[in-house]
C-alpha cells in the first residue's frame, strides 16, 4: 500500500520494515487521540477558511465514526500502512473522497504524533494518579487501623528503636504524596498543546493555534514552534522521572514486605492463595508477587536513564528515533499502572503480627526511651546514656514498653488528616474536569470515553 509521501518509488521491504519497527502496534494505542486530534484540527481549518463548511461536517461525522470503532476496538492498522496517522487519513479518504484528503493542511505527521502523544500521556497520567490516590487512601486506612501496633524500628538493619504500623503505612502515604507532585509537574508540562507547530518550524496558513488548545482542553500551548517540537524526548524525559518517583516507593515498600515475610521476621502475613508455592520445598508461600513488583518497579527507575540516553545530544528538529521513545513509555505506564492495582490489592488482605515486641530481643528498642526519661528527670544526657549502656551490658536492662507520646510526628500522633489533606490538595491540581469535558465536547457527548 502506498505511503502519504510516495511519489513514484518503492522504498524496499527491509527498509521499510526496520524503519517501522513495533511503531504501527503502538500507534494502536493512540489511535483514539489521533482522531482527536483531526477533530481539533479541522474545526480550526475551517475557521480559517481552509475547509468549507460541508467537507467539515463530512470529516467529522467521518473521524466520529472512526472514533466510536476504535472505543468498540474495531481499528487496524492495516499492514503496509505506515502509521496510524496514514491509517486514519486513508479511511477518511476511501469513505469521503476529497473532503478527506484536506485535513492534512498545516499539519505534518511531527506534531500529529506530538499532539497524540500529550493527549495519550495525559490519558495515562490520570489513570496513574488514580490509582496512586486509591493505593493512598488504603495506607492511610491500614495506618489509622494500626495505630497502636508497634514495630521495631531498624537502623544498618539492626534492631534501633521503637515503631508502629500506624508510621510503617503512614510514611508510604506520604511517600505517594511527594511523588504526585511530580507527576503534577509532568503533567503540567504535557498539558500544552504543540499542535500547529507542523514540521517544526510552524506553517504559512494563518492557523489559530489558541483555538485547538482550548479544543482539546490543554492548558496552555508551546508557544515557540521549534521548542513545540523539542517537547518531544523532553516531555518523555520528566513523565519518565514522575513515574521513576512512584515506583522508587512501591520498590522500597516491595522490598519491606519481602523482608517483613520472611520467617526470620515474622511481621506480616498473606493468606496462602496470595503467595506461590515450590515445586520442592513443600511448606513454601513465597512472596512472588512483592518481587515482581520490586524487579518491575526497579526496572522503571531506569527510565529516566533510557529516555535520556537515547535522547542525549540530538539537535533541535525531528529525528526519526523519536519514535521508539514510545517502546519505553507505553509498557511503562501498562507496568506502573499495574503495580499499583496490585499494591492495592495485596494491602487488602495484609494481616500484622500485633505481638512482635513480645520478643526479648526487641528490649533495646526501648534503650533511648529509658535515657530520656533521666533525662527528664534532671539527668545529663550523656550521663543517661551511660548509665542505661551499663545496664545493657551488664544484661540488666528491664525497660517499661509502654510510650505514649503524642507531639508532632509521633507514635501517637501520626498527622495522617495533614497527610490526607496535603494528597487533596496535589490532586486537586490536576484539571481533569476540563480535560473530559473538552474531550466530551469533541466527540459529542454520548459516545464520549
Ligand atoms: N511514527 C513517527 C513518529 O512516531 C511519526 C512521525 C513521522 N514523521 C516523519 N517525518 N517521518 O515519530
Amino acid at each position: 500500500m502506498s505511503k502519504l509521501w510516495q511519489k513514484t518509488t518503492n522504498v524496499d521491504a527491509l527498509v521499510e520494515n526496520f524503519t517501522v519497527g513495533r511503531d504501527r502496534e503502538l500507534d494502536r494505542q493512540m489511535a483514539a487521540f489521533d482522531v482527536l486530534g483531526s477533530l481539533a484540527h479541522t474545526t480550526m481549518l475551517q475557521s480559517i477558511g481552509l475547509m468549507d463548511a460541508a467537507d467539515l461536517a463530512l470529516v467529522q461525522r467521518e473521524l466520529k465514526a472512526i472514533y466510536a470503532d476504535i472505543e468498540k476496538g474495531n481499528f487496524t492498522i492495516e499492514d503496509g500502512v505506515e502509521d496510524v496517522h496514514s491509517q486514519v487519513e486513508m479511511l477518511l479518504t476511501q469513505r469521503i473522497g476529497d473532503a478527506g484528503k484536506k485535513i492534512h493542511s498545516g499539519r505534518s505527521r511531527n506534531d500529529q504524533v506530538l499532539v497524540d502523544l500529550k493527549l495519550f500521556f495525559r490519558y495515562q497520567l490520570q489513570q496513574v494518579v488514580e490509582q496512586t490516590d486509591k493505593l493512598f487512601r488504603h495506607l492511610i486506612e491500614l495506618s489509622e487501623e494500626h495505630k497502636n501496633v508497634l514495630l521495631p524500628g531498624y537502623t544498618h538493619l539492626q534492631v534501633a528503636m521503637p515503631s508502629s504500623f500506624g508510621l510503617w503505612f503512614g510514611a508510604y502515604a506520604e511517600g505517594l504524596v511527594d511523588d504526585l507532585e511530580m507527576v503534577l509537574a509532568a503533567w503540567k508540562i504535557t498539558n500544552k498543546n504543540p499542535l500547529g507547530s507542523a514540521a517544526g518550524y510552524g506553517s504559512s496558513f494563518p492557523l489559530n493555534r489558541t483555538m485547538t488548545t482550548q479544543l482539546l482542553g490543554f492548558e496552555s500551548l508551546n508557544h515557540n514552534v521549534v521548542y513545540a517540537q523539542m517537547g518531544r524526548g523532553k516531555t518523555e524525559r520528566i513523565i519518565a522521572q514522575a513515574l521513576s518517583s512512584i515506583a522508587a516507593t512501591l520498590a522500597k515498600m516491595a522490598m519491606d514486605q519481602c523482608l517483613y515475610l520472611s520467617q526470620n521476621f515474622a511481621f506480616v502475613s498473606y493468606p496462602e492463595n496470595l503467595t506461590t508455592g515450590s515445586s520442592i520445598m513443600p511448606h513454601k508461600k513465597n512472596p512472588d508477587v512483592w518481587e515482581i513488583m520490586r524487579g518491575k518497579c526497579n526496572r522503571l527507575q531506569a527510565l529516566p536513564n533510557d529516555v535520556a540516553m537515547m535522547t542525549t545530544n540530538l539537535p533541535s528538529g525531528y529525528h526519526r528515533e523519536l519514535q521508539l521513545l514510545k517502546e519505553l513509555l507505553f509498557p511503562a505506564f501498562t507496568d506502573l499502572i499495574d503495580c499499583l492495582q496490585m499494591a492495592t490489592f495485596m494491602l487488602q488482605n495484609i494481616s500484622v503480627n500485633k505481638n512482635i515486641l513480645d520478643d526479648p530481643k526487641y528490649a533495646y528498642l526501648f534503650s533511648v526511651e529509658e535515657v530520656n526519661k533521666s533525662v527528664l528527670n534532671g539527668t545529663p544526657f550523656r550521663d543517661a546514656y551511660k548509665q542505661v549502656g551499663l545496664a545493657i551490658e551488664q544484661g540488666n536492662f528491664y525497660p517499661d514498653k509502654n510510650i505514649s507520646h503524642t507531639h508532632e510526628g509521633s507514635i501517637g500522633n501520626l498527622q495522617n488528616a495533614e497527610i490526607t489533606a496535603a494528597m487533596n490538595k496535589v490532586i486537586g491540581s490536576f484539571d481533569f474536569k476540563k480535560v473530559e469535558h473538552a474531550i466530551e465536547e469533541l466527540v459529542g457527548k454520548s459516545e464520549s470515553r
